[in-house]
């Protein structure tokens, strides 16, 4: 109800309307309408109103708001189901149990802070409120369990591509963090569900660091992780990038379900800082690590490393650039 009262206001631009024709459209009494500008005045909406007059948007909040992300947003399959929270523990945890029970494909999860954000590995992610953008997205990709790997690399080439509508370089570490002079811009983490060949659900959760002051990162963060505006100095608006990404993953999502991930490794590898690199890689599997060059990335996603022993092909793991 109320993301239609905003999408009415929008509609109306600089003019006022008034809280009858509001009343008429939504079907429900003038009162309704009130108290629901009420609570959107509550969210950060500015809305003027005069008795004569009716309402008018003057200012919308920079929050990731069903209400801000949705209306206009230029997607097919991603962000038409949403589910925003003020606060969570893991929006990956939420989009594990609506996806359970059923949740449709391209469902996201947003939060403006999490208390409990998971990174790789078993890493806690700091996710403060306001300052980034947190979400999960629920796919059901008609795919093998092998290929979601590369559903996880689609995840880091649609944000890249999101930072290039606003100007910002992507440099993408293998195989999905999005780095800065050696610190970590945007982290993904990738969670899947199926059977012996059929993926049944994979969530991936998203954390882009965009106006996190240097200073606001704990001090055990602070030579590790970055965030977007000190690339540009200044504020993002964090709903305008939100948009983007949603519908660059739009995109690319829509055009693996038609013609497999060949665009998708190809823009990976556009963006990529790992090739060439003398590198170590610390196993997913066993927390091994071992060192040598990775020269390629195989059809499947996997880094396939030159190592005194011959080569290797690493599926998950975590890339440290030498
Ligand atoms: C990593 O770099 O280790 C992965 C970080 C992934 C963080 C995102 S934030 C949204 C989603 N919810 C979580 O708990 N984690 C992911």
């Amino acid at each position: 109800m109320r993301k239609t009262i905003v999408e009415i206001l929008k509609k109306a631009g600089d003019n006022f309307i008034s809280g009858e024709s509001i009343a008429g459209e939504l079907k429900v009494s003038r009162t309704a309408v009130w108290k629901h500008i009420q609570k959107l005045r509550e969210d950060g909406y500015e809305i003027l109103s005069s008795e004569r007059n009716g309402y008018k948007l003057k200012d919308a909040p920079d929050l990731l708001l069903p209400s801000e992300i949705q209306i206009g947003l230029n997607t097919k399959i991603i962000g038409l189901e949403m589910e925003y929270k003020p606060s969570i523990d893991s929006t990956n945890q939420l989009a594990k149990k609506l996806a359970y029970h059923g949740a449709a494909d391209g469902t996201i999860v947003v939060a403006e802070e999490q208390t409990g954000g998971k990174g790789r590995l078993d890493r806690k992610f700091f996710s403060p409120r306001g300052k980034g953008i947190w979400f999960s997205v629920i796919l059901r990709p008609n795919l093998l369990p092998k290929d979601a790997p590369k559903c996880t690399l689609m995840a880091a080439v649609a944000v890249a591509e999101a930072m290039k509508r606003f100007n910002l370089k992507a440099e993408i570490k293998w195989p999905n963090d999005i780095m800065h002079d050696g610190r970590k811009l945007v982290g993904i983490l990738t969670e899947m569900t199926g059977e012996i060949g059929k993926i049944s659900y994979i969530v991936i959760g998203v954390g882009i660091n965009v106006n996190i002051k240097r200073k606001e990162f704990p001090k055990d963060l602070r030579d590790v992780a970055a965030s977007l505006s000190e690339l540009t100095g200044d504020e993002i608006s964090r709903v305008k990038l939100f948009r983007a990404v949603l519908e660059e993953f739009d995109k690319l999502y829509c055009k693996i379900n038609k013609s497999g991930f060949d665009e998708i490794l190809k823009l990976w590898r556009k963006y990529n800082i790992t090739l060439g690199k003398n590198i170590r890689v610390i196993s997913a599997s066993d927390g091994k690590s071992f060192t040598g060059k990775a020269i390629d990335l195989n059809a499947d996603g996997a880094l396939i490393v030159e190592t005194k022993s011959g080569l290797k092909a690493v599926y998950a793991g975590d890339v440290s650039i030498r």
